[in-house]
């Protein structure tokens, strides 16, 4: 029923909840500090504690992203050694057992290379995912969360919550066009951590320790080689989905209830003639260049960014006469969901665009150690360094991901099964075979 439901809702606002910090008492008392095993945090087993945070001494916001979670709660849980979550009863990434002691890997491979038995694990783990209720977590929806006591709380499903979650930090503050997770610093490991969150979660639900989210190398191919029923589902010249494919009829959460707001998944693949092709590797190559993390004031504007490259609002200089690049490319050449960023998590193509995300991010990383996270006041209040990202729980600072590796953090990317060239594209004879070969080739040079 949460499934398959459609929840068209007005402009809300939503974000995710630990369900035990939803009740009346909880808003009334200003803690969420969810019991383990009895007790809060799980204190009595030695995993955590209910303690007041820093930002309750901010003033409170407008926006209840900024300064969070200052606007609803005034102590939650500060979790001890491995233990993780919203009540201490999780592991950190990269740890699992009874006691979180022991370390715990998976190597995130191309989506093309997974054997088709774990690409069918992988598929069937998302459907499960769209199909069960999350036993964690509730959403919020009220239209105006700055009138106090004015929350509704209402079930997701694991699968939407994840939707939801990232509608929730992508929504502009009032006035602004400024978020929690877009457009500035943070946006590279905001969506690191919702990745490992979604991760997590899918874990629990099905039992899988092992499960991890593919990534999808776009620079591979000159179109969407996984908009095929093999994979995520073939497209009608309607834009919808392949009768045939496992996510035809996948409900969809939509932000207007109107026909410019489907209820199912859209996409059209490079119809939209202003975005109609994908980043090539030498776009890559060009964003991997860039010597700092984010340069001031920022935000959009800024030049010279690793940040705002790889995010996709410095355009290539090349002749493709294109409106956004890398990240926003991506979701623009998709022409449907994908492209409403607040909306795009409900397409499952959006979890492997960001592992690849992710993956430059690393190698980028990689290279440039000395790389620190901006400390300016510059930086727009929910993404700066000492701020907590929001929504998640528990506490962590933005800038806390920064200088933490993927391999700490129990994950790494395994590389396509095909190399390349030193010159970014696939060297002919391992392209043999590749039915977009060509293309990719001369598009790699076109771009040099
Ligand atoms: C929004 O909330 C106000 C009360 O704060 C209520 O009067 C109004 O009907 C709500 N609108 C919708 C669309 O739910
Ligand atoms: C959400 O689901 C739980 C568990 O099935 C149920 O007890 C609760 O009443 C539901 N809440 C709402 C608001 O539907
Ligand atoms: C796309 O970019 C060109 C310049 O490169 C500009 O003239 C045009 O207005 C842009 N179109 C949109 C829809 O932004
Ligand atoms: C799809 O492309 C058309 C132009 O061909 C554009 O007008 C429309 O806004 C695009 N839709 C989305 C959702 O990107």
């Amino acid at each position: 029923q949460h499934g398959r439901n459609l929840f068209c809702l007005l402009d809300d606002w939503c974000a995710q909840f630990p369900r035990s910090c939803t009740t009346p008492e909880a808003l009334q008392t200003r803690e969420c500090c969810p019991p383990w095993n009895g007790s809060p945090c799980g204190f009595s087993s030695g995993r955590g504690v209910c303690a007041p945070h820093p930002a309750r001494d901010l003033p409170k916001p407008v926006d209840y992203r900024v300064n969070w979670p200052r606007a609803f709660y005034d102590s939650v849980c500060t979790c001890w050694g491995n233990y993780d979550g919203s009540d201490c009863g999780q592991c950190l990434p990269g740890w699992r057992g009874p006691q979180c002691q022991q370390r715990h890997h998976v190597e995130r491979k191309e989506i093309t290379d997974l054997t088709d038995s774990e690409r069918e694990t992988f598929l069937s783990s998302l459907h499960q995912a769209k199909q069960s209720l999350s036993s964690r977590y509730n959403i919020l929806t009220s239209n105006d969360t700055t009138v106090d006591g004015n929350y509704a709380f209402q079930n997701t499903s694991v699968y939407n919550l994840y939707v939801w979650m990232h509608y929730y930090s992508a929504k502009s503050y009032a006035g602004s066009e400024n978020n929690a997770a877009h457009r500035g610093p943070a946006f590279l490991f905001w969506h690191r951590v919702f990745l490992l969150f979604i991760e997590r979660e899918i874990r629990e639900l099905t039992g899988n320790q092992d499960f991890y989210i593919p990534y999808w190398d776009w620079t591979r191919t000159n179109h969407c080689n996984i908009c095929t029923n093999k994979y995520f589902g073939g497209v009608r010249e309607d834009g919808r989905i392949d009768s045939a494919s496992l996510f035809s009829n996948l409900g969809i959460i939509c932000i207007h209830s109107d026909a410019s707001d489907p209820a199912h998944l859209i996409r059209n693949p490079g119809k939209d003639p202003i975005y109609k092709t994908l980043p090539t590797a030498a776009d890559v190559e060009d964003t991997m260049a860039t010597p700092l993390f984010d340069t001031p004031p920022f935000d959009i504007t800024s030049k010279n960014s690793f940040r705002s490259k790889l995010e996709g609002f410095q355009i290539p200089s090349d002749s493709r006469h294109l409106n956004a690049s890398m990240h926003n490319l991506v979701h623009r050449y998709f022409n449907g969901t994908m492209s409403l960023v607040p909306t795009a998590a409900n397409d499952p193509i959006f979890m492997l665009h960001h592992s690849f995300i992710d993956k430059l991010l690393e190698r980028w990383l990689q290279d440039h150690s000395e790389a620190t996270y901006p400390e300016s006041d510059q930086v727009h209040p929910a993404q700066r360094a000492q701020a907590y990202m929001a929504p998640f729980f528990p506490l962590r600072t933005n800038n806390y991901y920064l200088g933490r590796d993927t391999k700490s953090l129990g994950y790494s990317y395994k590389e396509h099964s095909l190399s390349r060239s030193a010159a970014g594209h696939i060297t002919a004879t391992q392209a043999e075979g590749r039915g977009d070969c060509e293309t990719n080739v001369r598009r790699s040079k076109t771009s040099l």
